[in-house]
């Protein structure tokens, strides 16, 4: 078929973005993209022409076609995988066979990754180990594992003639944009979906992130443009997204509060009025999430810089609403820590709710400030007045944690 031809981006002298835009992309597992993705692939002309990381599968010809715009594909000598899931390395078999490399390199996990995903290529995986380094003739590319962000195969390429780092995942973000620097987008746009990006992605392994953060800092790289698979690569801002991605990582609690509720017949959320009434009192930023029109990553952007969770259900068939059971599930799987919180909800007869989202919350591991609210049918007076007071009392928990800090 008859490809458009598509222009590379020159990064840096001898690098080039030979990426895909992917302007329709709403959904990456799970996670609402809504301003669609980039897929970032990149050619080092060095003696020995280097690919870093493929794209995902369906946009193999848009990448050969900004790939042939600065050189032959066939003069590609070296190709590197980063990371092995699928939106980076769905065109490793296609390239490896419209290329033929000398060289393919990975982590080790890597290796084994590539292998379980598409059995053997038409050429060997050269395992490189944490801190290995390969020769491309002029430049050289040093390899740091940087396991489980995002996969176990995760690793980061450093070209020291070109102060350029290919962080694959790591520091990236879900955003389609011809722009393909920090410095020509909006900076508040690219806090925000940093901030989504990393809610919904990597908030599980921030433990991780804190340490190769202080690997990082060991290391002592200079680095002066950074290069993600996702999203524009930083040379303005680059302390600025490794500092956020630290303190993101800390989770230190704030005076914040993201209240999650859905509603049957209105009871659930004007209980949710009441708890927000109190926690504002207490000086508390609130964010209220009703679950009939807010998506799960918002969610999760919201928690990432909360301090406290609050969370409202009616009773339907002895359980949580569906929508909370999705969206528990979502937030549990991420992993966020040191939140406090609460559980509150209307019943009819049986009133399990509020118990099943404590329990819940418990295994999240969020503190439970008190028992939660339960209210028969419709809350009179008294019901509010309760969920106010328990509002109150989860700002004065915030209160004295972010004083404790
Ligand atoms: Fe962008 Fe974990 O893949």
């Amino acid at each position: 078929m008859h490809t458009e031809p598509m222009s590379a981006v020159k990064m840096c002298d001898g690098v080039y973005w030979v990426g895909a835009i992917d302007w329709g992309i709403r959904n990456f597992h799970g996670y609402s993209t809504h301003r669609g993705t980039t897929y970032n692939a990149f050619l080092v002309m060095a003696d020995r022409v280097t690919l870093v990381d493929t794209v995902k599968e369906p946009f193999f010809d848009e990448m050969m076609s900004r790939i042939r715009s600065v050189t032959d594909p066939a003069s590609i000598d070296t190709l590197v995988s980063n990371h092995s899931e699928m939106d980076h390395s769905g065109c490793i078999p296609r390239t490896v066979g419209a290329v033929s490399p000398d060289r393919i390199v990975a982590s080790k996990n890597g290796k084994k990754a590539l292998f379980e995903h598409f059995g053997e290529l038409p050429g060997e995986v050269e395992p490189v180990s944490d801190g290995g380094e390969i020769s491309l003739g002029d430049m050289n590319l040093r390899f740091y594992e940087t396991k489980m962000l995002h996969w176990p195969d995760s690793m980061v390429s450093f070209l020291p003639q070109r102060k350029v780092l290919f962080s694959q995942d790591g520091f990236g973000m879900h955003l389609a944009s011809t722009e393909r620097f920090d410095d020509q987008l909006p900076l508040d746009v690219l806090w925000l979906e940093a901030a989504r990006y990393y809610a919904n992605i990597l908030l599980p392994f921030s433990p991780l992130v804190l340490r190769l953060a202080g690997k990082l800092s060991e290391l002592d790289l200079d680095v002066e443009l950074l290069c993600p698979d996702h999203g524009p690569a930083w040379r303005e801002n680059i302390g600025g997204i490794i500092g956020r991605w630290a303190s993101w990582a800390r989770q230190t609690p704030s005076l914040k509060a993201v209240v999650v509720y859905d509603s049957m017949w209105g009871s659930t959320e004007r209980m949710a009025r009441a708890v927000e009434d109190g926690l504002v009192e207490s000086r508390i930023a609130v964010r209220s999430m009703p679950l009939g029109s807010s998506n799960r990553s918002d969610i999760a952007t919201e928690v990432l810089d909360a301090g406290a969770l609050v969370v409202g259900s009616p009773t339907m068939n002895n359980q949580p609403f569906p929508t909370l059971a999705d969206c528990l599930t979502y937030l549990k799987g991420l992993k966020p820590r040191n939140l406090t919180g609460a559980a509150f909800g209307s019943y009819g007869w049986s009133g399990e709710a509020v118990k099943i989202i404590e329990e819940q919350l418990g295994q999240m591991g969020v503190e439970l400030v008190s028992e939660g609210v339960r209210t028969l049918y419709v809350p009179d007076r008294q019901a509010l007045l309760q969920c106010k007071s328990l509002g109150r009392s989860i700002g004065d928990r915030l209160h004295e944690l972010c004083e404790a800090q």
